[in-house]
């Protein structure tokens, strides 16, 4: 989806601009994010890392339009995120994200195919032929084209998070938020998980930004976005220079 209304690179995926979110609390407010700048790059594999109550969640709800900031804008693919109708949000989402909890939230009542079909039905475009290859061919990249028919609670808590890998990438986004996926799985099973994020990325160039105080995740990331108490504690290199691309704070 292209869009020539803003001054953005091409490849500037994520772009916030001063971006605070305030909720109000009884008496108080509680200011969850601060004024954030951030510019995320196709292609990236990022990780916002920070303490408890530190705005992570908050962060990643704005980039994913599940709620709208206080003020500052949120650029998705170069269309800002605040000027869109819910109509137009919806179709923003459904076409550029693809989200991964970490209670991978899928619906017990559906089997593992119909899980990963949900966006495609959503999309509405599909036919049932091209449903099926697609949902069969997202089931076979991570492993469980064998599981197809199997319920959610049938599964394995690294099989549940795979099925929403499946979910989060059958639609083609092209960006791919996770809040924290692997701080319900054992530690050989988040490293498998990883694994399986890092090569969608590498092989698609999809982007991955992900929520995490899991050391697992901070070490195996391109690009580490530390955030404490709603700001982000050091500027956000992209956004000073140009297209330098990644800083490597850990290994690939
Ligand atoms: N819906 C809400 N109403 C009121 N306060 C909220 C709401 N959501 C988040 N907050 C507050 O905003 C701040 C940031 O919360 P957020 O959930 O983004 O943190 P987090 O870094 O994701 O934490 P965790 O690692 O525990 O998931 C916290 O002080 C939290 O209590
Ligand atoms: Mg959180």
């Amino acid at each position: 989806m292209e869009n020539k209304s803003t001054p953005y690179a091409a490849d500037e995926i994520v772009v916030l601009k001063n971006v605070v979110k305030h909720y109000p609390l009884g008496k108080v407010t509680v200011e969850a994010l601060r004024g954030i700048d951030l510019t995320l790059y196709a292609g990236e594999f990022a990780a916002i890392v920070g303490a408890s109550g530190s705005g992570k969640s908050t962060l990643l709800n704005m980039i994913g339009c599940v709620d709208l900031p206080t003020s500052g804008s949120v650029f998705i693919n170069g269309i800002e995120i605040g000027k869109q109708n819910d109509k137009e949000l919806t179709q923003l989402r459904l076409y550029n994200l693809g989200f991964i909890f970490q209670t991978f939230n899928l619906v017990n009542v559906l089997s593992v195919f119909q899980n990963v079909e949900m966006p495609l039905l959503l999309q509405g475009h599909f036919t049932r032929k091209e449903r099926l290859l697609r949902v069969d061919q997202l089931l076979d990249r991570v492993g469980l084209l064998t599981h197809r028919n199997h319920r959610p609670n049938e599964l394995s808590g690294g099989q549940r998070q795979r099925v929403s890998i499946a979910r989060a990438l059958v639609g083609k986004p092209k960006i791919v938020l996770a809040d924290e996926p692997t701080a319900n799985l054992d530690s050989v099973t988040g490293k498998e998980i990883i694994d399986l994020m890092q090569e969608i990325n590498n092989a698609d160039q999809t982007t991955f930004l992900f929520s995490t105080h899991d050391e697992r995740v901070v070490s195996r990331v391109q690009r580490v976005i530390p955030i404490e108490d709603g700001l982000l504690t050091e500027p956000d290199y992209n956004a000073a220079t140009s297209h330098s691309n990644t800083r490597h704070t850990g290994t690939r």
